[in-house]
């Protein structure tokens, strides 16, 4: 189905992007939402969206890409955002696997607020993102060579931000969609093992540091973190330890036909970033 108007917010995250990279060429009508579109280089016009205040274009829109930025839990703006937009707009949210289980986390408080505004929606809920390395955890890798956690021997399920914007494109332009898409793989692979595979796959030699939880907090004090980064990371990190959840296969394959991207496969793509936390590194050291 070509022809339709998108909305891709957060369009400048890890996940926005490869949302509007698999739209591009589509032959859909996508617009970037983003708090300063004036900042924008993309190749497609940009709207300011600020989920903050609730700021946003007004439509129609067939279908959004509405994802929660990582500083923002309440879901009232949400509210405030998506009230001026047709309930038969198609809302695709960017969940999180597990969301359906945990009613504390902001991101069911937001699916919560999509269905019972009555809208069209796909919750999109994907694993743990293979981009923390070269994002969130990038710090610590070039400023010591290590991840820091303490996540113990705790699995994590990977996934590519590829895959995950890849499916949230397929939920918006579909002729119709699930109520949920899971990006998942349903196996779990613990840090050291993970770094293992990117060390083989990229070249490096990155090392896994496990910390008690009063370890890591001193430690991520020590280096300048704020405390709700440090509550982030705990809560990634060592809350999944108390629940010991069993993890479930996704949907990738069945809704992108192809089988989802696999941490060798992801290090090998993003080998050049990794090589250049490394040799970040050696360079301070
Ligand atoms: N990391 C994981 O392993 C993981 C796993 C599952 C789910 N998730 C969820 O994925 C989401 C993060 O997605 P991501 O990694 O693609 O994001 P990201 O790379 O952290 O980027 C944050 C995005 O939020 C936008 N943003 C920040 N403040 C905003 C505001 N007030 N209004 C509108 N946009 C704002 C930024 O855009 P501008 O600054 O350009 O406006 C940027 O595009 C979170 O909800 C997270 O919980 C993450």
């Amino acid at each position: 189905m070509t022809g339709r108007r998108l909305l891709v917010t957060g369009a400048t995250g890890n996940v926005g992007r490869e949302v509007l990279a698999a739209l591009a060429g589509s032959g859909h009508e996508v617009v970037a939402g983003l708090r300063d579109p004036a900042r924008w280089d993309g190749d497609c016009p940009a709207v300011t969206v600020d989920l903050a205040t609730g700021a946003g274009p007004d439509g129609p829109f067939d279908a959004m890409f509405l994802m929660r930025p990582p500083q923002l839990a309440d879901p009232a703006p949400f509210r405030a955002f998506l009230n001026r937009y047709d309930r038969a707009t198609r809302i695709v949210f960017l969940s999180v696997a597990g969301a359906e289980r945990k009613s504390y986390l902001p991101h069911a408080k937001i699916e919560a607020v999509i269905s019972e505004m009555g809208f069209a929606h796909c919750l999109v809920r994907p694993g743990y993102f293979m981009e923390n390395l070269t994002t969130t955890l990038a710090g610590e890798l070039s400023r010591s060579g290590k991840i820091v956690l303490p996540a113990g021997s705790l699995g994590f399920d990977w996934v590519s931000a590829r895959d995950v914007g890849a499916a949230a494109a397929w939920a918006m332009t579909a002729q119709t969609a699930p109520e949920a898409v899971r990006v998942t793989t349903g196996t779990g692979v613990g840090f050291a093992e993970a770094l293992e595979i990117v060390n083989r796959a990229a070249g490096t030699t990155f090392r896994y540091d496990p910390k008690s939880v009063l370890g890591f907090v001193r430690h991520a004090r020590r280096n300048g973190e704020a405390w709700p980064f440090i509550a982030v990371m705990l809560m990634l990190h060592t809350l999944p330890r108390l629940t010991r959840e069993t993890m479930q296969a996704g949907d990738v394959g069945e809704v992108l036909g192809r089988a989802p991207e696999t941490l060798p496969e992801w290090a090998a793509r993003n080998a050049d970033g990794l090589r250049a936390l490394q040799a970040d590194q050696r360079r301070g050291a």
